[in-house]
């Protein structure tokens, strides 16, 4: 009698650890995205983009952002100007741009992380965009908020987000009112062309993002094989506990 009722209790508490274990397991499973994201479909579907969906094509920055989508779990933000914001520019200006230089535009609107609207009021200055170094006044965004309003400066242009196009937990793509001109670009310009440094050779920026690997689950593991080792302790203490 006595044995039995302790059995029981025991076999609910096997029962009660077992399924902690299961759902302390579940939120790790991330939901299976619906087939790679394309950001051309999605530009696409928004209309108004045809230029920055062309200039995505020819610098090749559109296949970028699909591949990182797909192999990084950090997600991306992509600042979308629409084609009267490209036709707003000063005539020539993509004319004028070295083939580079359309690649650097294209990534400066290209933030290597998602941002939700609400992120943007806690985003540290200048951001960090796929252009590259936004520390020493090349590729410097700034965002403010205030209210609803995210606002953008890149030192060069004053904007604002317009709107949201897309958003799941990977990708957000912004409307921004103008295109983001970088400084490193269309800044004032250098007086001469600057001296080779002397020491050491300029830093040749590597336009591709560090795949940093993913985190992994070690600590749901762990937590299982604890609860496993708790398991077997207290099957053991059962066992003798009936054999007293
Ligand atoms: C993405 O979508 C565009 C337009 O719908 C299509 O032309 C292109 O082939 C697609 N790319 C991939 C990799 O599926
Ligand atoms: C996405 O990633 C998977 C595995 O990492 C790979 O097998 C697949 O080819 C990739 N798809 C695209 C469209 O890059
Ligand atoms: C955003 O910019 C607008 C003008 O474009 C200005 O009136 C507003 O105060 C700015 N808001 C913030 C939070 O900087
Ligand atoms: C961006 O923010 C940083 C840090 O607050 C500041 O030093 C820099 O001058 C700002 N740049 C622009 C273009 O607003």
């Amino acid at each position: 009698m006595k044995k039995t009722l302790l059995f029981t209790s025991i076999l609910l508490l096997i029962t009660f650890l077992q399924s902690t274990q299961i759902s302390a397991q579940s939120p790790a499973v991330s939901p299976a995205p619906s087939g790679p994201t394309n950001i051309t479909k999605i530009l696409e579907k928004a209309g108004q983009y045809n230029t920055l969906i062309r200039l995505l094509k020819s610098t090749q920055v559109g296949d970028q952002i699909n591949t990182q989508l797909n192999n990084s779990n950090q997600g991306l933000t992509l600042f979308a100007p629409p084609d009267n914001a490209f036709a707003n520019l000063k005539p020539g200006t993509l004319n004028s741009l070295t083939d580079q230089e359309k690649v650097e535009l294209i990534q400066f609107h290209v933030v290597p992380s998602f941002l939700s609207t609400s992120q943007f009021q806690t985003v540290s200055n200048p951001l960090r965009t796929q252009a590259g170094n936004a520390n020493n006044g090349q590729f410097p965004l700034n965002v403010t908020t205030g209210g609803n309003q995210v606002n953008i400066t890149t030192g060069v242009v004053d904007t604002t987000i317009a709107n949201t196009i897309y958003t799941d937990n990977q990708l957000a793509v912004y409307q921004v009112d103008k295109v983001l001109l970088p400084l490193d670009i269309f800044g004032p310009p250098s007086p001469a062309p600057a001296p080779k440094p002397e020491k050491g050779s300029p830093p040749t920026s590597s336009d591709k993002p560090s795949d940093s690997s993913s985190s992994d689950d070690d600590s749901s593991d762990a937590t299982g094989l604890t609860r496993n080792g708790v398991v077997s302790f207290i099957v053991a203490a059962v066992i003798s506990a009936l054999s007293l």
